[in-house]
Parts: C-alpha cells; structure tokens; sequence
C-alpha cells in the first residue's frame, strides 16, 4: 500500500501560482481555447462555460455547437467566436480542427448516438500533447465505452459531479472506498480527477490528493458545474499545468460562489452569480 498525501488548499499555497501579466503580451499570449458542447434546450450550459473562461483570463475561445445553439451564443455572449458543427440539435462531427490551447467538452452536449460515434472518433485522433478537459456527457460516453478510455492523452482533466463518478469507477461503500478507487483510476489512466461536491478534491496521476476549501451550499443549483468547466480549461489553455489549473481552477470557483453569498445568500445564487463574481476571486490571489 502507498502512503497516501492529502493537502489542504487555502489560498497562500495559490497566490504564488497565479501568474501577472506582462506589460507587453497580447491575447495570442494566453491562448485560445475550445469549448465543445450544447445541444437543443442545453446551450446555456455552453454560454455559461465560456464567460467563465474569459473571465478566467484566456486570450481568444471559441464555441463548437450545433446549429440550432448559433444566435443564442453570438447574441448571449458577443466575445466569444463559434463554430458550428453540421448537427442541427446535436453535436456529431468534431470537425474543430487540432490548434486550440486547451479543449473543454461536454457541456449541455447530450450523448445522441451520432454525438458519441463522433467523439469517440475525435479523441482517438488527438495529439499525445493535447490539453483536455472532459466534463458531464463526454464522461458519461468514456462510461458507456471503456475502450476510450485508454486514449485520454496523458494529464488529461474529468471532472465528474457522484453521479459521473460512479459511471466511471463503479459504486463505493464509503468515503475511503470511494477515493481508493478513484485513485487506482488516476493511477491507470494518467489523467487528473476533480471530483465535485462540498470540499471538492483533485487526485493526480500519482494519487495525491488535494481538498478544496472554498465554495458553499448555495451552488448546489444548475450550471455551476459548467461555469468550473470553462475556468479551468482556460486556465489549462493559459499553460498553466493541468494539476495546477485543476486545483487552482476548483479553488477560484468556490471563492467565487463564496462572494456570491455574501451578495445574494445560499438559498438565491445561481450558476451566473459565480461568472459576476470571478473577478473579486481572482482578484484575491492578484
Ligand atoms: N458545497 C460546495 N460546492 C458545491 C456543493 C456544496 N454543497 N454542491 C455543489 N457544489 C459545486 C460542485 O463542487 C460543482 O463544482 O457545484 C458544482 C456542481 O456541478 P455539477 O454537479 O456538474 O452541476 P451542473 O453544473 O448543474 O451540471 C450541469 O451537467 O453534469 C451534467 O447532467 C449533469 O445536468 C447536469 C449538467
Ligand atoms: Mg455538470
């Protein structure tokens, strides 16, 4: 049995992560992400996920989505640029192409049976190098397929809510039971776990564990969830490393939902309030 790490994170282990910006760079300086995602009736999720992600400080992102999902983001969300794919109410064909700094996928994406093929296809076409986060249905096709699973380029990001979780490594008796497996799952795949919930942890690929300690019940509410993804697939798009954006991305987000709070208390806040309050986060650590 290996000795287990478990680390707590408050935020002087983190204002020494986040990185100023220089007098002279440009938006190509921070890169250009991908977010891939959305279907009929579930754009908000992709709307929601890319605010986030340039509030979190990427140069340039755009939205991949199905046709239906183009005046809602052009008009929702102006900075953002979209690409779309040739499904109408669905993803299907990936055809996103290979040069973005980081990929976020699955939000509000669905897994229509089109949309899982074309997945599946796109991730066994990726660079070893590529920088990936895969979150809601994009987990849920890996569950419904094992055999993708060995193609997750190494340090890859999933980010999965109890729910998602267990899809990918089986029911646990207890909340020891429950990280043990997830970090034999880290340990197989070389990828990085951010399992969602009060005190979210983020396991590496050598098990280690870290606790967050920000965030509050008032985010247990609808698209809070996509709002992490497009923070920390920005921050994974910036060259940040993927432990670090994942930890860092995890803590931001609570902060933000803390701020949230203290505005319009636990029992009101919803997912877009966090977007309103990233800036103060990140402010903080500034
Ligand atoms: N305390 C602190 N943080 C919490 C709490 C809590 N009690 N409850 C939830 N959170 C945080 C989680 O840590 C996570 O960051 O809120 C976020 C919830 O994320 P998700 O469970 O993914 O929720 P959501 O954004 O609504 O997901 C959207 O995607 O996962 C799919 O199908 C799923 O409909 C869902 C959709
Ligand atoms: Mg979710």
């Amino acid at each position: 049995e290996q000795q287990t790490e478990y680390k707590y994170v408050e935020s002087d282990m983190l204002d020494i992560l986040v990185r100023s910006r220089s007098r002279f760079s440009h938006k190509g300086t921070y890169g250009h992400i991908a977010l891939i995602g959305g279907s009929l009736g579930k754009m908000g999720a992709v709307l929601m996920s890319s605010k986030a992600a340039l509030r979190s400080g990427c140069g340039l992102i755009t939205a991949y989505i199905p046709r239906c999902g183009y005046n809602i983001l052009q008009i929702g969300f102006p900075e953002a640029m979209v690409m779309l794919d040739s499904g109408e109410e669905e993803i299907k064909d990936f055809n996103i192409g290979f040069d973005y700094s980081a990929y976020g996928v699955g939000i509000g994406m669905g897994k229509d049976e089109e949309t899982s093929r074309g997945f599946g296809i796109w991730l066994q076409s990726l660079d070893e190098n590529t920088k990936l986060l895969l979150d809601a249905d994009a987990l849920n096709i890996l569950s419904e397929n094992e055999q993708l699973l060995k193609f997750l380029p190494k340090n890859s990001i999933l980010t999965p809510h109890p729910k998602e979780l267990s899809r990918l490594i089986g029911e646990w008796e207890n909340d020891l039971d429950k990280l043990n497996k997830a970090k034999d799952f880290t340990r197989e795949y070389q990828v990085v776990l951010v399992i969602k919930g009060a005190n979210t942890a983020v396991i590496n690929p050598n098990g280690e564990i870290f606790f967050n300690s920000t965030g509050n019940a008032g985010m247990a509410t609808g698209g809070t969830g996509d709002v992490l993804t497009g923070v920390i697939t920005s921050l994974l798009g910036q060259g940040y490393d993927a432990l670090d954006a994942a930890v860092l991305g995890v803590f931001i987000h609570g902060a933000a939902g803390d701020y949230a709070k203290g505005w319009v208390g636990e029992i009101s806040l919803i997912a877009g309030d966090l977007i309103d309050y990233l800036p103060s986060a990140f402010m903080d650590l500034e």
